[in-house]
C-alpha cells in the first residue's frame, strides 16, 4: 500500500485517549479527546470531553470521526536523534571493542558496502520500515560518505512517509579514514554535501519538506580543519541542521584536546559547527564550560543512553546538562547502541540515570559512590523522546497540541502478541508506565505523520474490538 493509499486523517479528527509531555516532568493525559486535523496535516484543535465547541466541532465532522477502540491510547510519535542508518544490519553485533577499534574494523567495512546501491536499497527500506513501525516518526540520519546511497535514504522517507533529517557523512582525513571509504579532499566532502542539500531540498515529492538535509561532519577525528570550516560555511549559506559527534568517548574526548589544544565542543564552535540548528550525539564529556558554550549556542544534544554503555566510557550527566540550559533529546545510535526502539531508549536514559545517582562501585561507601542529583524520571524520558527532540530540531511534533504536525503513534495495549498486559489497572498514569515498559512492534496498531497513516493496522486485526 503505498502512503497516499492509506486512509489519511488530513481534514478529519481522531477521538481517544492521549497522553503527551509538553514539558518536563509533567504528563497530560487527555482523556475522551478530540484532536482535529487540518488539510495540511497540522492539529488544530485539540478538545476534551467538556470543551467549548466540542459538540459543534462532533456535529460538524460527522463520520470524519476516527474513534480508537478500546484500550488504545495515541502518543506523539517518537523523535530519533541519532541514528546510522547504513549500520543497521550491524544491530546487536560488533559489541566487543572500543570506538576507534569499532568503526576500523566493523563499521566502516560495513558502510563502504553502501557504495553499492543494490546492497544499500533493501537495507535502507527495513530500516525505515521497521522504525515507523515501532513508532518512530522522526529521525536524524547519518547516511554514509556516498551521495547517492545517502539521496537513495531520502528517497525511501520520502516514499515510505518519515519525517527525517538526512546527512551524507563527511570524512576526509587520510590519518583516520580507510582509502576506500571516505572524500578525496575536503572540497569534495563539501561539494558532495551541497549536492544532497540540492537534490533534497528540490525533490519533487518534497513540497512539505518533510525530509530535510542535515551538514554532517562524522566526528573531529574523521575531518580535516578544511572540511570542517568549509562544512561551517555550508551549513550557514544554507540554514540548514548539522549534526556530528562531539566528546563521546575518553578516547574521542582526549583527540580534540592533543589536536586542537581545546575541546571537541570549542573546536566545533570555532569551525562554526556549533549553532541554534546543530545536534551533538553523546556528548559525555562536555565540561561545565562546554555545556555553557552549546546552550549559549543554541545547539542540543542526543542523549544515546544504551550506546554509551558500550562505547562512551561512562554515563552522560543528564541532569547537569538539562539544568544548565542544554537543549536535549534522545538516540538510538543504531547500531552503536543495539536496539532500534525509542521506548528502550527512554527505559536506558532512566536506568542509566539511577546509576549514575547510586554509582556502580559496591567497594566505595555510598556516600562516595555516585553523583547525587542524577535520577531522572520515566516522564522527563518520555518528554526528551518526544517534545525534547523535537525542540532540539525546532520542528512542530511532540505535542498534542494546535500548531503541531499530527504525528502519532496508536498503542493497543491488548494486542495479544503484545507485551502489556493491563489486567485490571485504570488509573492513566500507571497505564501510561505500562505503556512504556512493555509496547512491542505488535502494540504499535498506526503510526501517523503529517496526518498520513503510514503504518496500518494488519487486517486480520481489524475490527477484532
Ligand atoms: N564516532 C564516529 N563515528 C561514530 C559512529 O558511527 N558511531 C558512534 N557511536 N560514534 C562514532
Ligand atoms: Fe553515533
Amino acid at each position: 500500500m503505498s502512503l497516499t493509499e492509506k486512509p489519511s486523517l488530513r481534514g478529519r479528527a481522531i477521538v481517544g485517549d492521549f497522553f503527551h509531555a509538553p514539558t518536563r516532568d509533567r504528563l497530560e493525559v487527555l482523556t475522551d479527546t478530540l484532536i482535529a486535523v487540518d488539510e495540511a496535516g497540522t492539529i488544530t484543535a485539540v478538545l476534551g470531553p467538556d470543551a467549548a465547541g466540542r459538540a459543534a466541532a462532533e456535529a460538524d465532522l460527522g463520520s470524519n470521526i476516527l474513534r480508537l477502540p478500546r484500550g488504545n491510547y495515541g502518543l506523539p510519535g517518537m523523535v530519533d536523534l541519532h541514528v546510522h542508518a547504513p549500520q543497521y544490519p550491524q544491530l546487536g553485533l560488533a559489541l566487543d571493542a572500543p570506538l576507534a577499534e569499532w568503526l576500523d574494523t566493523y563499521t566502516f567495512p560495513l558502510e563502504a558496502r553502501y557504495a553499492d546501491l543494490d546492497f544499500a536499497a533493501p537495507r535502507y527500506r527495513a530500516l525505515v520500515e521497521d522504525l515507523l513501525a515501532q513508532g518512530t516518526t522522526t529521525v536524524v540520519y547519518f547516511a554514509t560518505q556516498h551521495v547517492d546511497a545517502t539521496k537513495l535514504l531520502a528517497d525511501l522517507c520520502l516514499e515510505l512517509g518519515q519525517r527525517a533529517l538526512v546527512g551524507k557523512v563527511a570524512m576526509d582525513d587520510p590519518a583516520t579514514c580507510p582509502e576506500d571509504y571516505r572524500d578525496a579532499d575536503a572540497v569534495a566532502a563539501v561539494s558532495g554535501t551541497r549536492a544532497v542539500i540540492d537534490y533534497i531540498r528540490a525533490h519533487p515529492d518534497n513540497a512539505e519538506a518533510r525530509v530535510l538535509p542535515v551538514v554532517t561532519p562524522r566526528f573531529t577525528p574523521s575531518c580535516t580543519p578544511e572540511a570542517l570550516s568549509g562544512l561551517g560555511a555550508l551549513a550557514a549559506e544554507h540554514a540548514c541542521h548539522i549534526q556530528t559527534h562531539c566528546s563521546e568517548s575518553d578516547w574521542a574526548h582526549g583527540h580534540a584536546l592533543n589536536r586542537f589544544g581545546k575541546s571537541d565542543a570549542e573546536a566545533l564552535d570555532d569551525f562554526g559547527l556549533l549553532t541554534r540548528h546543530t545536534v551533538l550525539a553523546h556528548s559525555n564529556f562536555l565540561s561545565g564550560d562546554d555545556m555553557d558554550r552549546v546552550a549559549g549556542r543554541g545547539a542540543g544534544v542526543a542523549h544515546c543512553a544504551l550506546s554509551n554503555i558500550y562505547f562512551a566510557n561512562s554515563v552522560f550527566p543528564l541532569r547537569k546538562a538539562l539544568e544548565r540550559q542544554v537543549r536535549v533529546g534522545l538516540g538510538t545510535d543504531i547500531s552503536g547502541g543495539p536496539s532500534a526502539s525509542m521506548f528502550e531508549a527512554c527505559l536506558t536514559t532512566v536506568r542509566a540515570s539511577r546509576l549514575l545517582e547510586d554509582g556502580v562501585d559496591p567497594d566505595l561507601p555510598a556516600e562516595r559512590r555516585g553523583r547525587a542529583g542524577s535520577a531522572i524520571d520515566l516522564v522527563t524520558a518520555f518528554h526528551l523522546a518526544t517534545a525534547g527532540g523535537a525542540d532540539v530540531l525546532d520542528l512542530p511534533v511532540g505535542r498534542l497540541q494546535p500548531g503541531c504536525r499530527f504525528d502519532l503513534v496508536q498503542i493497543d495495549t491488548r494486542a495479544r502478541n503484545g507485551g502489556i498486559r493491563l489486567f485490571d489497572i485504570t488509573r492513566p498514569e500507571a497505564i501510561f508506565e505500562k505503556i512504556i515498559h512493555g509496547t512491542t512492534r505488535a502494540n504499535i496498531a498506526a503510526v501517523w505523520v503529517d496526518g498520513h497513516q503510514v503504518v496500518a493496522p494488519p487486517p486480520d486485526d481489524l475490527g477484532r474490538h
